[in-house]
């Protein structure tokens, strides 16, 4: 690992080389994105410039097409693609259940749809990203321009009868412009302090009309890995049936 590296940067960059030795040739495999993902996608192209690295990737944002454009990364389309045998993700925060917020980097919707389509997600994150309990990053929700304002009111309202700590719903803005998604819409910023339900919060959030989709991720992800300033990495796997194994695989340090 490079000494250059700020403790931020190479914690993610371990956290992303141990999840890219997942990745086999043939494989399908969505690329996220974010300061982590890309980190992924960084290592990948050095895999397929040492080992020759057989993949296709399929893209969550045009921002990570680029850099795998850039990295000789083949790439294609979720419509061509049709199911991904992995999807590998950064995340805002992830809780111990393997429950993620994400949209912090605006592309939430293809994130999900990507990570839904794919046998197994997995998720790459510095140690910062985890929390007992999942609101104190705003959870982004994407939404229609049509008659945005009124979504906004209407989703303040609902959250008043549910169990979170705050009901503000903020529109992103960018350069003073509200901030526009990869799909033309916008992102409420919902500052909710603590969300004690996640699972019903993300399935209430999106009976609301204007709502395209949030950015709570539940029982999606399979596997976190966690990376630390010292390349230390640690594992969660969600999906282990051992529970023995499981404990034993629950932050193991893989380092040694
Ligand atoms: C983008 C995302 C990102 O995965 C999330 O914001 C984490 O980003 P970073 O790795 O830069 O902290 O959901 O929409």
């Amino acid at each position: 690992m490079s000494d250059d590296l700020s403790p931020a940067e190479a914690a993610k960059s371990a956290a992303a080389l141990k999840a890219s030795e997942y990745v086999k040739n043939g494989m399908k495999v969505g690329l996220g994105t974010g300061s982590t993902a890309a980190w992924l996608v960084k290592h990948l192209g050095e895999r397929k410039r040492t080992e020759g690295l057989d993949i296709v990737g399929v893209p969550t944002s045009t921002r990570t097409a680029e850099q795998a454009r850039e990295e000789g990364i083949p790439i294609t389309t979720l419509n061509e693609a049709k199911w991904l045998d992995l999807t590998i993700d950064g995340a805002d925060e992830y809780d111990a259940d393997l429950a993620l917020i994400k949209g912090g980097g605006g592309a939430l919707l293809q994130e999900k749809i990507v990570a839904t389509a794919s046998d197994r997600m997995i998720v790459i994150a510095d140690e910062t990203k985890f929390v007992p309990q999942l609101g104190a990053f705003p959870l982004p929700v994407e939404v229609l321009g049509f008659g945005m304002h009124t979504t906004q009111l209407l989703l303040e309202e609902m959250l008043e009868g549910l169990d979170v700590t705050g009901t503000k719903a903020v529109p992103r803005m960018t350069d003073g412009q509200l901030f526009v998604t990869d799909e033309g819409n916008h992102i409420l910023d919902l500052h909710l302090g603590r969300i004690g339900n996640p699972r019903q919060l993300s399935l209430v959030l999106n009976q609301v009309p204007g709502v395209v989709e949030n950015g709570l991720f539940v029982d999606i992800c399979d596997i976190c890995i966690t990376g630390h300033s010292d390349g230390r990495i640690e594992v969660r796997d969600a999906t282990s049936d051992d529970a023995e194994a499981s404990e034993r695989n629950v932050f193991a340090d893989l380092a040694d």
